[in-house]
């Protein structure tokens, strides 16, 4: 690769977008040596394509199809071919809730990461930090990981953990995990981009 040109982030999302919105500022300021080549939503009116635009980054919805829990093989297809037209180097899934199958994990295999509201590999699937209220342990986080075939089951970039209080309520809990996210994604995403990282198995080093 061309070493001026930079490395080129693709982000997915469904939901307010807060975690793009902290790695458009670490993006802004520097902390992360890349650009935001498009915004990509499967939700029509998500916060994420409204923070992108106002920022003048290239946004789009593409619509899902049928299904409610993944993409379907034309919507696989438009997002696919939307990545390859923006040239991105890295696929950051951010709040996006649809298992990536197929054709889209084979276009992108090794350069997608995704960010999971738990200290994996416990609590994955939806609403992860109510499965750890209701389990009632007394450490939560967020983890930052590779993207593979499962859900939620790459091998592990990097993680935060966040102390469960006795008074939380599923509110309080998320709120202190998305305070974690928004640090931590973009201090994966600045080492990913300087080429600060190698994966030996399920082991991610940093260097
Ligand atoms: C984040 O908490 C992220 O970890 C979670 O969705 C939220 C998106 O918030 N992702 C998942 O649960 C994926 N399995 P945001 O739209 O404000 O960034």
């Amino acid at each position: 690769m061309d070493a001026n040109k930079k490395f080129r982030l693709g982000v997915l999302g469904s939901g307010k977008g807060s975690n793009f919105v902290a790695i458009a500022e670490a993006v802004a300021t520097g902390k992360i040596p890349a650009e935001i080549a498009v915004v990509l939503s499967d939700v029509a009116d998500a916060g994420i394509l409204a923070h992108a635009r106002e920022r003048n980054i290239p946004a789009q919805f593409i619509t899902p199809g049928q299904f409610r829990t993944k993409l379907d093989e034309n919507a696989e297809c438009a997002f696919v071919a939307a990545l390859q037209a923006a040239q991105v180097d890295l696929i950051v899934l951010a709040g996006f809730m649809r298992v990536l199958k197929g054709d889209f994990l084979r276009a992108f295999a090794g350069r997608m990461v995704n960010i999971h509201p738990s200290l994996l590999p416990c609590f994955p699937g939806l609403q992860a930090w109510k499965q750890a209220l209701d389990h009632g342990v007394k450490v939560a986080g967020c983890t930052v990981h590779f993207v593979d075939a499962g859900v939620d089951s790459g091998a592990i970039i990097g993680q935060t953990a966040v102390p469960v209080l006795d008074q939380d309520t599923p509110e309080t809990l998320h709120q202190r995990i998305h305070a974690a996210e928004h640090e931590l994604y973009p201090h994966c995403l600045a080492a990913l981009a300087r080429r600060e990282i190698s994966v030996n198995g399920r082991r991610v080093l940093w260097h």
